[in-house]
């Protein structure tokens, strides 16, 4: 075994020994000499994640920037597909989906790009980047050979990759190898078919000259079932493994070849309600150091985590469903506002001792700053301002109908009933099967009763008289991203919504009123601040159950960075200037402070905070802009 180490050794040095330059653009892998060959020269790359699509466009350039200040000479990128296809063929590319800006800022900084297009991507992104209108098709296999999930990907590919082409090395951009699929050597399916179709296709759309590669789990399991002949095999895994297997399990699958960690984890993420996870510095730069010295190529997961805003947060279900938090910081070297950290200076340090890195000075974190207090006052609850946010009306459906049943895919639905008799006994509510996805906030007549919640809380008590009106406000919290549960998926159990019928007491709930709720397209419109010379006759105190909240940050001629602290506030949703910044649950942890980019904020005009308190406000009804984050605080187990 220690034979087979030092051959491996002599033979990555023998890489370095100098070729022939052929004078023109190529990149290629040269497995005579085990290496990558860029222009003819042997080129090892030293690379690190960032996510464009967890970052605003404004900040782009100065975490690339700091990227290379680092001396990383690649970056790799991630492409959500459902970031940039929310309707079947429609596609996005423009403002904070502009790929190919982010391709060009990343070109101009220095850096080449090892681009992983999918389509799934995991990524703890909303359902791994798949876009949820897949699951219009009640019984389609994702990520197989299934007809109707090869048709959408065929179209997506088709409009993507010709895009990425002209950004090839080998045609004068950056891009040096693409990832087919993700880790698909995890995933039960096992569907040569489908890997083969999707080599078709991006051999088709990028040619043959292209490096195509996959990325697996180090396990032989994982690496049979996720490598394809004629795809470059690559593995991923971080401090805690042994260097020496993992590149070995590599060697089993491509015998000859660069040695490539794709993903060497540098941090770890954060589910709500889990202990917030570090990876200590000193580790990662040790480790990466010895896998430098073995001549392997590596790319630091993550380099720069950034933010899941909006709803795009992902979700994982072994035991039992453990949503992501909204913060993507990851302990990455730069944090999640895109500051060097103290692990950023450790791992430039071992870079230094690989290659010249550029001369300079690090860019400085961007200044931020403690807004103070903003007092809230209620708008209303949810069930009343239905002709805001659901303008459209309901559905009616004698059974529950899923968010894509109704084609609203992310963020919340309210579903509405009558009780069928009078409960003057509490009366308990289930959600048999499990069919609450993910978290249901019910009331009766306007009185908030409590809540259902998936595997963990499927029954509760009501009572009521005959007729009162029952609202069900149920939260899609990020659709599963990985798992041994997305195996054997069927697209109703990964679904958002009511899946099953509730029971009551011994009454079936029927006759449902099911209201899509578009409160971002509300808010785009300037609700409820354009609304609020309005007298309204909603009381001005906080009340249990899902409501809106407002306030106004004061200009003070500052657009800094900031986080934004909801004390004693349980869960919910925010928006600045229109801007959804994701999901809070102090109650549940560890993420306490939400980050704010400072440009989202006016100079001049009075910054429009919107919040949606889905269990109860604090009788305060303030919020805090503080000058640094906490993502560590006392957790609830859920
Ligand atoms: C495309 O995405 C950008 C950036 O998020 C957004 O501003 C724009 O409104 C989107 N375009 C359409 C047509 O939805
Ligand atoms: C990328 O940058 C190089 C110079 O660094 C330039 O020659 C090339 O044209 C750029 N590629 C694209 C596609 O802009
Ligand atoms: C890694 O595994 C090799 C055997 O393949 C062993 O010789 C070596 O001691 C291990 N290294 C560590 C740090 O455990
Ligand atoms: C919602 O608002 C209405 C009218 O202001 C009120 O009657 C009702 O109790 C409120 N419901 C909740 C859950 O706060
Ligand atoms: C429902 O009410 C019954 C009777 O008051 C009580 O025993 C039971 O614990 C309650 N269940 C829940 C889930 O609150
Ligand atoms: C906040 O809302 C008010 C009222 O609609 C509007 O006049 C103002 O421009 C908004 N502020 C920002 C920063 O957009
Ligand atoms: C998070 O906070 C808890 C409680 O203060 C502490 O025990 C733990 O060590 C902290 N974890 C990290 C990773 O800092």
């Amino acid at each position: 075994m220690a034979a087979g180490v030092l051959l491996l050794v002599v033979v990555n040095f023998a890489c370095f020994s100098g070729h022939l330059v052929s004078g023109e653009r190529s990149f290629s892998i040269d497995y005579k000499n085990n290496c990558f060959l860029k222009d003819g020269e042997p080129f090892q790359y030293i690379s690190g994640s960032i996510h464009y699509s967890r970052i605003p466009r404004y900040y782009w350039k100065d975490r690339l920037m700091k990227m290379y200040m680092t001396g990383l000479n690649a970056i790799q990128v991630y492409v959500p597909w459902n970031f940039h296809e929310p309707v079947q063929g429609v596609q996005n590319f423009t403002g904070d989906r502009d790929l190919e800006h982010f391709l060009d800022l990343a070109n101009r900084t220095g850096l080449l790009v090892i681009l992983r297009p999918g389509p799934y991507i995991c990524a703890e992104w909303e359902m791994g980047g798949l876009p949820a209108w897949l699951l219009q098709k009640p019984n389609i296999i994702l990520r197989s050979a299934d007809t109707d999930y090869v048709q959408a990907v065929s179209n997506w590919l088709a409009v993507l990759l010709p895009k990425m082409k002209p950004w090839l090395y080998i045609n004068g951009g950056n891009i040096i190898t693409v990832q087919v699929e993700n880790e698909y050597g995890s995933y039960f399916a096992c569907d040569y078919n489908y890997m083969r179709h999707l080599q078709t296709l991006f051999r088709f759309f990028l040619g043959e000259d292209t490096v195509l590669f996959t990325t697996d789990g180090n396990t032989d399991k994982e690496m049979t079932c996720g490598t394809l002949e004629g795809l470059y095999a690559t593995v991923d895994f971080g401090t805690d493994t042994n260097i020496t297997e993992a590149f070995k399990r590599q060697r089993r699958f491509e015998p000859r070849g660069p040695l490539v960690n794709s993903e060497f984890y540098t941090g770890w993420l954060d589910h709500w309600g889990d202990p917030h996870a570090v990876v200590d510095a000193q580790k990662v730069s040790r480790v990466l150091g010895e896998m430098l010295t073995m001549g392997a190529n590596i790319n630091m997961y993550m380099f720069e985590g950034g933010t899941n805003f909006g709803y795009w947060n992902g979700a994982d279900h072994d035991t039992r469903f453990r949503s992501v938090v909204t913060s993507y910081d990851y302990d990455a070297p730069l944090s999640e506002a895109g500051d060097p950290t103290e692990k950023l200076l450790a791992i430039r340090d071992v870079i230094k001792q690989f290659r010249n890195i550029p001369s300079g000075p690090m860019p400085p974190a961007t200044p931020k700053f403690a807004y103070g207090f903003v007092t809230l006052k209620k708008v209303g609850n949810v069930s009343n301002l239905l002709n805001t946010i659901s303008p459209f009306g309901p559905v009616k459906s004698q059974y529950p109908l899923t968010f894509e049943d109704i084609k609203q895919y992310y963020g919340y639905v309210l579903y509405r009933t009558t009780l069928p008799r009078d409960l003057s006994e509490p009366t308990p509510l289930i959600s048999p099967l499990n069919g609450v996805h993910d978290r249901a906030y019910v009331s009766v007549n306007g009185v908030f009763l409590g809540l259902l919640q998936r595997d963990t809380m499927l029954v509760m008590n009501v009572t009521g008289r005959q007729g009162d009106t029952v609202d069900i406000l149920i939260e899609n919290m990020g659709r599963v991203n990985f798992g041994s549960k997305i195996n054997d998926y069927k697209a109703r159990e990964q679904s958002p919504g009511l899946l099953s019928d509730l029971i009551l007491g011994k009454d079936v709930l029927k006759d449902w009123e099911i209201y899509p709720l578009d409160i971002d397209g509300a808010i785009a419109g300037g609700w409820p601040h354009s609304d609020s010379w309005k007298t309204s006759p909603a009381p001005r105190e906080p009340s249990a159950g899902p409501s809106f909240y407002m306030g106004t940050l004061q200009p003070n001629g500052l657009s800094w960075d900031t986080f934004l602290k909801l004390n004693e506030w349980t869960k919910g949703q925010v928006w600045i200037n229109g801007m959804n910044l994701g999901r809070y649950w102090p109650a549940r942890g560890p993420q306490q402070t939400l980050y704010v980019p400072g440009p989202l904020l006016s100079t001049t005009l009075p910054n429009n905070i919107t919040v949606l308190e889905l269990e109860g406000a604090p009788a305060h009804l303030r919020v805090l802009f503080m000058d640094r984050p906490q993502l560590n605080a006392t957790v609830e187990k859920s």
